[in-house]
């Protein structure tokens, strides 16, 4: 072979590894996710497309439909008048106009409000205010969904029909909403009489507190459970009880990118809790490379997955949108990956969308 076709060769070699999906397979989480039935690496669109659309609307959830997510992401409340709603937050300030709207009650849990309250707030309007770059004027006047209606998004498609991926927020706010969920999801189809995920769906439960986990487990036993992990408040036992402290100027990512279970025995007491409480795998946080307010503790260090995956569980993580984070979750492990920006983990994972985030919302009449 002359040295212009070596050089060749060596070129195209380099160029296939560079173009190749970069983390190491076969991982033990792939056999894992297809024995439960869980698609593999998962798209997991974080409150929907969210960072092209207002989180948690039909914009959000029509966008991450379209562009093929594995499984629309939603935070579960329920309301004064018993319905389940999709809300992240406990109350209702930075992401609607309760201000304006009720602003005697403003500071009142979502709890505290009916649907037909609720349903006179503006949910997409502060998206526009608070990113002028991706702002669309159809966003204004979102409204808060419940989840009949994410449901009816996840069905209503010909093509490609996502997941649901359920969590359980504040479930201590919400007694019996563990027992409420299991009959929604028995009344609209999604599990059967004798306890199974239906035919054709796909979906997961998740949540941080280990009190929903079991009862989740009691209501729902055959449907696949996330423990979401950590460090701290509610979560596992910190190596130091350092609290945080603005006034040093330390940013709250770099602060909890310091943060660390207590040792290897307690990280190993939460994965043995999610085992032995009916859970499929875990939802670890992960320290941002450009940090920003969706950083938190490096949980998906090569060790936890590994042990992780060695007691029989996934490893979900939890919210990564950049390529850089989605190259170093994976190579540590990973089998899927919650996060705003769907079109670019499709992409990531070499299954890129066939239409654009703009295509899509203009088709969709945003
Ligand atoms: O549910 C996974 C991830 O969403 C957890 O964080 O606060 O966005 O619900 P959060
Ligand atoms: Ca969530």
């Amino acid at each position: 072979m002359s040295s212009w076709h070596k050089t060749l060769l060596i070129s195209a070699l380099s160029l296939a590894l560079a173009t190749t999906t970069v983390y190491a397979a076969p991982s033990p989480g792939e056999a894992l996710a297809k024995a439960a039935g869980i698609p593999w690496p998962a798209v997991i669109a974080h409150r929907g497309a969210s960072f092209d659309a207002p989180e948690s609307t039909r914009a959000s959830y029509l966008l991450a439909r379209e562009l093929g997510a594995d499984y629309l992401e939603m935070d579960l409340q329920r309301t004064r008048d018993g319905q389940l709603i999709a809300l992240h937050d406990t109350n209702l300030k930075r992401t609607t106009d309760i201000g304006q709207k009720f602003p005697e009650r403003k500071d009142q849990p979502v709890s505290q409000f009916t649907l037909a309250e609720l349903r006179t707030l503006d949910a997409g309007s502060w998206f526009n205010q608070a990113y002028p770059q991706r702002a669309r004027a159809s966003y204004a006047g979102l409204k808060i969904l419940t989840l009949d209606e994410i449901i009816d998004i996840a069905e209503q498609t010909p093509q490609h029909r996502p997941g649901l991926y359920i969590e359980t927020k504040a479930p201590q706010l919400f007694p019996g909403i563990e027992k409420d969920l299991h009959a929604k999801l028995q009344q609209r189809g999604w599990i059967t009489a004798n306890g199974d995920v239906a035919s054709g769906h796909h979906l997961i439960l998740q949540t941080f507190e280990r009190n929903s986990l079991t009862l989740l487990d009691q209501y729902m036993h055959k449907v696949p459970k996330i423990l979401l992990l950590w460090v701290g408040e509610g979560g596992m036992e910190p190596a130091s009880d350092k609290a945080f402290d603005a006034t040093t100027g330390q940013t709250k990512a770099a602060y909890y990118a310091q943060q660390q279970p207590k040792d290897h025995a307690e990280f190993e007491r939460w994965i043995d809790f999610a085992k032995a409480n009916g859970a499929a795998g875990t939802g670890p946080s992960a320290a941002l490379t450009q940090g920003g307010d969706q950083s938190y503790m490096d949980l998906v260090q090569p060790w936890m997955n590994k042990l992780t995956h060695d007691k029989g569980l996934l490893v979900h993580v939890y919210t990564v949108d950049d390529p850089v984070d989605y190259k170093k979750v994976m190579e540590a492990g990973a089998d899927g990956i919650f996060t705003n920006r769907a079109s670019e983990l499709l992409k990531f994972y070499k299954r890129p969308a066939t239409r654009s985030v703009a295509e899509i919302l203009k088709e969709q009449g945003y």
